[in-house]
């Protein structure tokens, strides 16, 4: 028996050997593959015995010669075999990351048997505990730290896992595919065998043990087949998985009706767990939630949670086919799975809500959060050619932009046609690891379109950037409109290549408010694209010439959000008023009134910076005036009409950003409207007043959200009867929506007189509850007043707050740092030191949440002087300890 610790010894890098980049260019097909893989666990919350028996053979395709090297992280070797035969020294190697066997046959049956410490690995990666529940994450590398593995997502196998645990602490055993036995074991252990029929990687491998209760119910596929699908929570939060089950079975019907995806297996889990570094995992018939992304209650859920809930559980269930069935050939293509598969659970959640408003929301959140990672040091491409550690990449850009790029295509396909495109990917790719020229390849294929330049959106960082203008033609009835893209230098690409950009425009006729038909003048001739037609940009500038228009019109360009750049075009305030009264697109008739704030925005941060008198535009009032007096809209999207632009927005489109500046321009604007508009507001939160129970339903979410939206104008001027109602909505504890609309407005307030009671009763009433108590958390840290630093240093010590649990973390930290901006950035630099502290705690404990919460340290470059330098030494600071991959590879980005 060779025992070879690797697991402690191997902390510690010399600094010299610092973490190397993998290349997309360097992908080889493995040297061997995998057929199937038989898997035993004793579990031990210290010493769990993995027995793994790997079924091997040379891969076709691989180089001659090459030795057989599995991958193997904090793993203790107590036995290794081939086929029967014990090795001896000097037949293997291990180091800290692999065990070569270099004289390996070209068929084997490998066993190795390995102790790993669940309850040491904070990482939350591998097998871990979390309130003592056994459960994984393996995607991406994960797999390495439970056994010696091919850990990479072209190797594909059958997977036959024995768990075996104790009666009593671990009732329930749970693995992928179907349980095929069970028993008894002396010692008051038992054991179950599941089988995964399925061919899968080792990132969707999951293992779950623990005292779980389930709630079971069922689905009938399209083809007849009953499947069993099971939510399994800890006892207490039983009563919150109605909505979950509900999303699900939603969810499951939504694919066969949309994409005529019908699911495989006859059992279908969802596990909910405390401790979890994302929202959830798609692992192959056992799905891992983070619990805050599956469970609800109208008590202490919001109506937002519920829509991520019903999306979260959406998506996860979509990676069975886009994902699961179909799998990335390396990470490098992870968003063909994950744009894919996010373009599928906005599809669904639009179907399922308001479409206007999913739209609405999901491009502000692209466009304030993405735009901000395209711009910034760490901006990569949809693809990337290179990483450090493939956990950083688990981005905005990969998810949100990878979505756009899908919609992008859908768009030029149309939808009947993309869909062909869809069947015949998953269809000539079932069962296979492929790549994203596949996946296009089909959709090229069943359109005959030429997508070589658009795929340049895959390898192209940066959000491009079109300067639009327009000129009519009264003598002869022309409207030229000339385009002009560029996408900015980002990180190693100071050159970029025009794109294939898909701009959706009207032409709104000013006389007749109406869209006027567009006849293009072409190479061919004239071309009739209707009342709203697609331009294809191609060239760095192109001028588009419309015909016939008998009266002159204002553009409304990029409808829908047709493509993810950033459009500027020199409106004046008259058109952006008209275009927020008449344009048929009801995302650029919601876009026409945020630009007209920021217009008016502008100038008031101008007048800030300046020192001289803040004036508001009226026309801004009026605009709102005429929201409050003549709703058009359905509520939902009056709603988002009526919502300023965020402060990290504005923040976006600054040259450099004024936190300060920012934040008083935006409270200007929200007050004057308040004050002049008070009467308004007031009835538009009595009429939206009900105490019909709570349903997290359209029609009743639209309305919370008007209401609230009123009651926050009011509050902004602490106007008596506005307290009044926030009062008395706390007090009645409806529903969570509108219990934290209240205390957030009553904290963020000067009224201590009603907050501090508030805010005690609900710590006191919810302390039992953890995803309740981070709204605590956040509620709190969130607060405009300058004692906010010092409450999150406060709360950073109250007995519910952990930073092992990445929840935690996210609420009160997380919070803090990205949605406080004028007091993280304090002109003391104490939020960024804050956060640095933080940094450097949770690179020990846990890289990959570490990785993610400096996020806002990394954007320097846009601040003053002063601050660019107090954020800098912050960085370095974290630059001198002894960094794991994942903080290094940010930190080294940001000050490169
Ligand atoms: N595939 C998962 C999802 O998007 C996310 C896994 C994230 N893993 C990670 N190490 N960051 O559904
Ligand atoms: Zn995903």
């Amino acid at each position: 028996m060779s025992d070879t610790r690797v697991s402690e010894q191997a902390e510690i890098k010399p600094v010299d050997a610092q973490p190397q980049p993998v290349y997309l260019k360097d992908y080889r097909p493995p040297a061997y593959r995998v057929t199937h893989t038989e898997l035993k666990f004793d579990l031990s919350a210290t010493d769990t015995q993995v027995h793994a028996a790997l079924h091997l053979e040379r891969h076709p395709d691989s180089e001659p010669g090459l030795p057989l090297t599995l991958h193997g992280e904090k793993l203790s070797l107590k036995h290794i075999a081939i086929d029967g035969q014990e090795l001896q020294e000097g037949e293997y190697q291990v180091d800290d990351a692999t065990l070569t066997i270099p004289e390996a046959p070209d068929r084997l049956r490998l066993e190795t048997v390995v102790v790993i410490d669940p309850q040491a690995n904070t990482a939350l990666e591998g097998l871990y505990l979390s309130n003592g529940m056994f459960c994984t994450q393996c995607e991406a590398e994960g797999f390495r730290r439970i056994t010696y593995y091919l850990d990479r997502p072209d190797v594909m196998a059958t997977f036959s896992t024995t768990v075996i645990g104790d009666r009593e602490q671990l009732p329930v055993l749970l693995s992928n595919g179907n349980p095929v036995e069970r028993g008894e074991l002396p010692n008051g252990k038992h054991f179950v065998t599941w089988e995964d029929p399925h061919p899968k990687p080792s990132y969707l491998f999951a293992l779950v043990a623990g005292q779980l209760e389930k709630v079971e119910d069922h689905f009938t596929t399209m083809s007849g087949r009953d499947v069993t699908l099971q939510l399994w929570v800890e006892s207490e939060n039983l009563d919150k998985t109605e909505h979950a089950m509900r999303s699900l079975k939603a969810s499951m019907k939504w694919d066969e009706e949309t994409y005529g995806r019908e699911y495989d297996l006859d059992l279908f889990m969802i596990v909910a767990v405390n401790d979890f570094n994302m929202g959830a995992m798609e692992n192959k018939g056992l799905n891992i939630f983070n619990s805050a992304a599956v469970l609800t209650h109208p008590q202490t859920a919001t109506d937002g949670a519920f829509q991520r809930v019903e999306g979260v559980v959406a998506h996860e269930y979509f990676h069975n086919w886009s994902g699961n069935r179909v799998t990335c050939r390396d990470w490098f293509q992870l968003s063909l799975k994950e744009g894919f598969t996010v373009f599928r659970d906005q599809s669904f959640s639009a179907d399922v809500n308001s479409a206007p408003v999913k739209r609405i929301q999901d491009v502000s959140f692209l466009r304030t959060a993405q735009f901000a990672e395209d711009a910034g040091p760490t901006a990569h491409p949809v693809r990337p050619d290179h990483y450090i550690e493939i956990s950083n990449f688990y981005t905005l850009t990969i998810y949100e932009k990878g979505s756009e790029i899908v919609r992008m295509l859908r768009n030029l396909l149309g939808w009947d046609t993309f869909r062909k495109g869809s069947d015949l990917y998953f269809e000539r790719f079932d069962g296979q690891a492929v790549t994203i020229e596949d996946f296009v390849g089909c959709m090229a294929e069943v359109s005959g379109l030429d997508l070589d330049q658009f795929m340049r959106w895959y390898s192209q960082a940066g959000t491009p950037e079109i300067d639009a203008h327009g000129e009519y033609d009264y003598a002869n009835g022309e409207y030229r409109l000339t385009l002009r893209q560029r996408t900015p230098a980002t990180p190693g690409q100071p050159d970029k290549q025009p794109l294939h950009i898909p701009v959706r425009v009207g032409l709104v006729g000013t006389k007749s408010g109406e869209d006027l038909t567009l006849t293009l003048e072409g190479p061919e001739g004239k071309e009739n694209l209707g009342k709203d037609g697609v331009l294809h940009l191609r060239e760095d500038e192109q001028t588009f010439v419309f015909t016939n228009v008998a009266e002159a019109p204002v553009p409304s360009l990029l409808r829908g959000f047709s493509a993810p750049v950033k459009l500027r075009f020199p409106y004046g305030r008259e058109d952006l008023a008209f275009l927020l009264q008449n344009d048929s697109d009801g995302f650029n008739r919601w876009d026409a009134g945020q630009r007209l704030a920021m217009l008016a925005l502008d100038d008031l941060i101008a007048a800030h910076r300046n020192g001289v008198e803040k004036v508001m535009d009226p026309r801004v009032t009026e605009a709102f005036r005429s929201l409050l007096n003549e709703p058009s809209d359905d509520k939902a999207v009056l709603a988002e009409m009526l919502t300023l632009p965020s402060e990290a927005y504005i923040a976006e489109q600054q040259p450099m950003v004024d936190v300060d500046a920012i934040h008083a321009a935006r409270n200007f604007v929200k007050q004057w409207l308040a004050v002049s508009l008070r009467d308004e507001f007031l009835s538009l939160y009595r009429a939206n007043q009900s105490d019909a129970p709570y349903a997290p339903d359209a029609e009743q979410i639209a309305q919370r959200s008007l209401k609230n939206v009123a009651l926050s104008y009011l509050m902004s001027i602490e106007d008596e009867e506005g307290v009044e109602l926030a009062r008395q909505q706390f007090e009645a504890q409806h529903n969570m929506t509108d219990v934290r609309a209240a205390l957030t407005l009553l904290v963020h307030s000067s009224r201590g007189d009603i907050a501090d009671p508030a805010l005690r009763a609900f710590g006191e009433k919810w302390a039992h509850d953890p995803l309740v108590m981070d709204q605590w958390f956040s509620v709190q840290v969130t607060r405009p007043q300058s004692d906010a630093l010092d409450r999150v240093k406060y709360l950073m010590d109250h007995p519910a707050f952990s930073l092992k649990n990445p929840n935690r973390v996210r609420a009160l930290i997380g919070a803090f740092v990205g949605q406080n901006r004028v007091n993280f950035h304090r002109l003391d630099g104490e939020g960024y030191k804050l956060l640095s502290d933080v940094v450097i705690e949770l690179n020990r404990l846990n890289p990959e949440i570490a990785a993610r919460i400096i996020t806002p340290l990394t954007r320097w470059q846009r601040f003053d002087e002063q601050r660019q330098a107090l954020m800098k030494a912050e960085l370095e600071r974290i630059r001198a300890e002894d960094l794991s991959p994942n903080v290094y590879e940010v930190v080294e980005k940001a000050l490169a």
